[in-house]
């Protein structure tokens, strides 16, 4: 079976490409390295040869020589995004203008090949301030950033597309993604990152420096509590809505499915977990001053992934943080472009 993944060249793509070879798949990848790498694309090519092809291309453009090319493609996986949240207020052209366009474009000329599934990358961004904990996927939808703004509105097209074309979706909204895979070869690259458990590691290995600093606020330890979910975890959830959109009938699936791990980790547990398994230590400073709007606690509910697909996450912060040691270690900057 083919599967067609955008953005394979980025983190959780690459990721996700490596894991649906391993399975049996064949993939055609698209990715246009607006922040993507040609690393993880040399060893997807090295590892599964003829197994994966690889085209270098915006989703904005023309894509209909892939589908020519690539008629058996059954389901997409859509990962390609524009997705730094600071980058996005600084720059909301660059959001509106890809991540509702690319989508808009792929997801036309899929259904005008006649390809009927397709599994979307989304986020938790778009859920904005909390109301109640553990969010679940009725969760009134109010970004506060740009990128959250422009993955609703792509999330709107699918749904629209799968309203008149009949599109079986499911749309992942992910929490804190976290860790590398577990043989440290493919892994995560921005920098400098706003990720926590990366920042940490890098730190503990000597890479770049972290000072870490939080709000102090109403948990058990004082430190806010986020839901970091495994990269591996998370791509598996990607492979099981494949499998579970290629085997329906004639009946209907368009879902909307958070993914985290349900329970979630505080700031201190995870940086006291880097602590602990590099054997470094590095400064914690508390601040006094919450910031505004900033939720002591935001994890997902995970109870629809359970009960609609039978996914569960397998992996626990320690894994992650395990993982990240072996990709920093082989790779300190990450990729290089
Ligand atoms: N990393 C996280 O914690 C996180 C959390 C929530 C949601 N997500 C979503 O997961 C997806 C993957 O994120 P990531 O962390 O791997 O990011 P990434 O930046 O590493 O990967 C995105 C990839 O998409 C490619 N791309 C972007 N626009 C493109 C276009 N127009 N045409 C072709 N390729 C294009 C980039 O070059 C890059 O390789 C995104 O949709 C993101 O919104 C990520």
């Amino acid at each position: 079976m083919k599967v067609l993944i955008t953005g394979c060249a980025g983190y959780i793509g690459s990721i996700a490409a490596d894991l649906f070879l391993k399975a049996g798949y064949k993939v055609v990848g698209i990715d246009n390295f607006q922040t993507g790498y040609k690393q993880p694309i040399d060893i997807l090519k090295k590892r599964y040869a003829n197994n994966f092809i690889f085209y270098e291309k915006d989703l904005k453009s023309d894509l209909s020589e892939i589908f020519e090319r690539n008629k058996d493609i059954s389901s997409v996986v859509h990962y390609a995004a524009s997705c730094v949240v600071d980058e996005s207020m600084k720059n909301p052209y660059k959001y509106f203008a890809n991540n509702p366009n690319s989508t808009l474009n792929l997801i036309e000329t899929i259904t005008k090949y006649n390809i009927k599934n397709i599994v979307f990358s989304s986020t938790c961004a778009l859920y904005g301030e909390a109301q109640y904990v553990p969010l679940d996927e009725n969760h009134p939808t109010n970004p506060n950033n740009v990128y959250g703004e422009s993955k609703l509105m792509a999330e709107k097209i699918i749904s629209w597309y799968g309203k008149i074309k009949k599109l079986n979706y499911i749309i992942f909204r992910y929490f804190n993604v976290s860790g590398a895979t577990e043989d440290g070869v493919f892994g995560y690259s921005k920098n400098p990152s706003t990720h926590l458990t990366e920042n940490a590691v890098r730190s503990a290995l000597g890479i770049a420096p972290f000072y870490l600093t939080y709000q102090k606020t109403n948990t058990f330890d004082g430190s806010p509590i986020r839901d970091y979910v495994n990269v591996l975890d998370l791509d598996e959830a990607h492979l099981m809505a494949v499998e579970k959109l290629k085997n329906l009938k004639k009946e209907k699936f368009q879902e909307i499915i958070n993914l985290g791990t349900g329970t979630g980790n505080s700031v201190l547990e995870v940086v006291k977990k880097v602590q602990e398994l590099t054997g470094k230590k590095f400064d914690i400073k508390a601040s006094d001053n919450p910031r505004q709007g900033e939720a002591p606690k935001l994890i997902a509910s995970i109870k629809k992934a359970e009960k609609l697909l039978g996914w569960k996450p397998k992996r626990k912060i320690e894994d992650s943080v395990a993982s990240l040691i072996k990709w920093y270690t082989k790779n300190p900057q990450g990729w290089e472009k």
